[in-house]
């Protein structure tokens, strides 16, 4: 049975939800790699992201010395980005679902490529036109501690351990939630060897 741990109004922690369809999300994820690999971009203040990240779907995320953006085209390939796989999708709407977010369809998911060391500051997902639709995030391979804070850089932060195969979701009272990473610790696990990847599903337009 599939825990369910609130962190918030409008905002949950699913454990294992993905995990009988991890195999499957990663198969589908080596596929698409081969279309838009992994790749580290440039913050607009000039430093390079220790997560190594690419997307799939309609829109993709994107950070470069001009600033923020949802791109159509991957840039590193002028080319668009890989279709979303159909596993993709039937998690992310499944598990916005279960949160209480019913008919979420995502047209964009950032892939996220922590190695040890990796790191993701606390930061607002706000780059997306319409604030309505959750985040879904899916958590696989080595575990890492989430940080999940309010609408407000000050307020506190609560620290999240996720797992392979937790899901988090957040929208609606929490969509602009401050949320980051915590250095990830080195260690192996079977799935992803020493790496922990994220999925995280928005609708971006
Ligand atoms: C993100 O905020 O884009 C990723 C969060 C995570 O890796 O859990
Ligand atoms: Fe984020």
């Amino acid at each position: 049975m599939m825990r369910r741990e609130a962190l918030a109004a409008g905002a949950v922690v699913l454990r294992g939800f993905a995990e009988p369809f991890a195999a499957e999300l990663l198969a589908d994820l080596d596929r698409l790699l081969v279309q838009s690999p992994w790749r580290h971009m440039t913050t607009p203040g000039g430093y390079r992201m220790s997560v190594a990240m690419t997307n799939c779907g309609p829109w993709g995320w994107v950070s470069d010395p001009t600033g923020y953006r949802y791109d159509a085209l991957d840039p590193l390939t002028g080319h668009a980005w890989p279709a979303m796989p159909a596993s993709f999708l039937a998690v992310a709407t499944g598990a916005a679902s279960a949160a209480g977010f019913e008919g979420f369809v995502p047209d964009a998911c950032l892939v996220n490529r922590y190695e040890a060391g990796a790191k993701l500051s606390l930061h607002q997902d706000k780059d997306e036109q319409d604030h309505s639709a959750p985040i879904v995030s899916v958590s696989l391979g080595m575990p890492a501690v989430f940080l999940f804070g309010g609408r407000r850089r000050a307020e506190a932060v609560q620290r999240v351990p996720l797992a392979h195969g937790d899901v988090a979701v957040w929208g609606g009272p929490a969509r602009l939630s401050y949320h980051g990473v915590l250095p990830l610790k080195p260690g192996q696990h079977a799935s992803t060897g020493a790496c922990r990847i994220n999925l995280t599903f928005r609708r971006a337009r």
